[in-house]
């Protein structure tokens, strides 16, 4: 069942499967809902100190928002544009062609997540449909699987998938060199993008006190570039508090994922984050993920791990971590945890 298809019917309230465990409601922060005054950092990728910016932003936060980033604005409305045209405009059954195979991971295509067998205890459900998309290499990109319509869908999100390319690669030698490193050093340990455009979809939900969008997790790959539209959603977790992202229609949201905090050694960590749903207005958010290959592995950087700190991470197959991801799911923890060599 699509989570659109729920929203339309316009009842009250939501099936049970959608209903979060009382710790995992959004009201439900550590201490309360954000603390006053500091915002997710929004920087200015023209500017001298961006460098410092960009440090202090991942070490502080793991996610920051960016302007001045090179992509042109009228790409990033054209994505946000044909992504609402495709779930808004298309009837259902002409969207269902293209739902993705609910047994393999990541596959390509329309979804929302379902429930599993060995779900049992983490078996809630988010608000959310989706549309998935493989991008890069260009060996694995088909435009053919994607949607039909609008008639530009698939050039623009081919267009945005290169732009995201090129600005994720200019984003990881910003970082790398915010640590000191040649501003090669992080491209090289990731090796060749794989690249994911998801298009996420959150109708309006008649309690978004009990619901998420999106539960709680971090991104597993390298670098996750988002835009969102104007209605907000996305929240980070820092110091046990959710921030909200302020949607910023000319920003782009970077949010450091799991093998940039192996790669950094935990010098600067992957960001947790959740999406929240609202009763008014359907949100709608395109995120592009960088990933290493399945085949890769990934441990902390020889430069970091001599210059300062024994490695704190283990290697990791990056084939292996990600497997291990989709079969637990994230139940709300940080699945790089898992590889502390000292918890
Ligand atoms: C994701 C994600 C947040 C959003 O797709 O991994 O965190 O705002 N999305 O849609
Ligand atoms: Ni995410």
């Amino acid at each position: 069942m699509r989570v659109q298809s729920i929203a339309q019917a316009g009842k009250s309230e939501v099936p049970p499967q959608y209903i979060q465990p009382p710790s995992d409601r959004p009201n439900n922060d550590a201490g309360g809902k954000s603390g006053g005054g500091v915002d997710v950092p929004v920087i200015d990728l023209g500017e001298d100190s961006v460098r410092e910016a960009v440090g202090r932003a991942c070490r502080d936060w793991g996610a920051f928002q960016v302007t001045n980033h090179g992509v042109p604005i009228r790409l990033l409305d054209d994505m946000r544009k044909v992504g609402l045209s495709f779930f808004n405009e298309c009837p259902m059954k002409d969207k269902l062609m293209y739902a993705c195979s609910p047994d393999s991971a990541a596959a390509e295509g329309y979804g929302s997540k379902m429930l599993v067998d060995s779900d049992e205890n983490h078996g809630v459900l988010d608000w959310r449909d989706y549309f998935d998309h493989h991008t890069l290499p260009l060996s694995r990109r088909n435009p053919s699987n994607w949607p039909h319509y609008p008639p530009n869908y698939r050039e623009v999100v081919s267009q945005f998938s290169d732009e995201m390319n090129v600005l994720a690669q200019k984003l990881l030698g910003i970082i790398s060199e915010s640590l000191g490193l040649p501003s090669s050093s992080l491209k090289d340990a990731v090796g060749e993008f794989y690249q994911n455009i998801t298009v996420s979809y959150y109708p309006p939900c008649p309690q978004p006190d009990l619901t998420l969008g999106l539960q709680s997790h971090s991104d597993f790959g390298a670098l996750t570039l988002l835009i969102q539209d104007q209605v907000p959603g996305l929240e980070v977790l820092k110091d046990s508090h959710w921030y909200p992202v302020q949607p910023l229609p000319e920003a782009i949201v970077v949010l450091v994922s799991d093998q940039t905090e192996i790669i950094t050694n935990g010098n600067y960590r992957s960001a947790v984050h959740r999406a929240v749903t609202n009763s008014t207005g359907a949100r709608l958010s395109v995120a592009t993920f960088h990933d290493p290959s399945k085949t890769r592995n990934i441990s902390p950087a020889a430069e970091i791990v001599c210059q300062s700190s024994p490695a704190r991470y283990r290697e990791v197959n990056y084939g292996d971590y990600m497997s291990r991801w989709y079969t637990k799911g994230p139940e709300g923890k940080r699945n790089v945890d898992s590889l502390l060599i000292d918890p």
